[in-house]
């Protein structure tokens, strides 16, 4: 097993909660300036990736009224629901003076591919 490989299949616990990293591909799957959006048993997540080549995970449906996420602008750390463009922040999730937010996920670039860090809870 390369560390690379050792580092995706990676578990660790805080004491309360076990995460997993999960491998979703290569950096250049998701075109600079845009969101995909992936599955990992059965959840959804948008991958965003900005201008500047900055990552950011979240999960892919709108609290609103379920918009796909990985489908809106992005830039400046938000992203804009392609639906009726509530704006959300990529790092906290929060939505601009509305009263809902959107899970987000920590996220990083590893030998030129996104690993994604998801607790258990999250998964079906
Ligand atoms: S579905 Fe996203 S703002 Fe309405």
């Amino acid at each position: 097993m390369t560390p690379f490989e050792e580092r995706v299949e990676r578990r660790w616990s805080d004491g309360k909660t076990t995460w997993r990293s999960v491998d979703l591909g290569t950096v250049d799957s998701v075109p600079l300036g845009e969101g995909r959006a992936y599955t990992v048993n059965n959840l959804g997540i948008a991958v965003f990736r900005q201008r500047d080549g900055q990552l950011f995970a979240t999960e892919s449906t709108c609290p609103h009224r379920n918009g796909p996420l990985a489908d809106g602008l992005v830039g400046d750390g938000k992203v804009i629901c392609p639906l009726h463009a509530q704006k959300f922040d990529l790092t906290t999730g929060h939505c601009a003076g509305e009263d809902m937010a959107i899970r987000t996920y920590p996220v990083r670039e590893v030998h030129g591919h996104i690993v994604v860090e998801i607790g258990p809870q999250t998964l079906a």
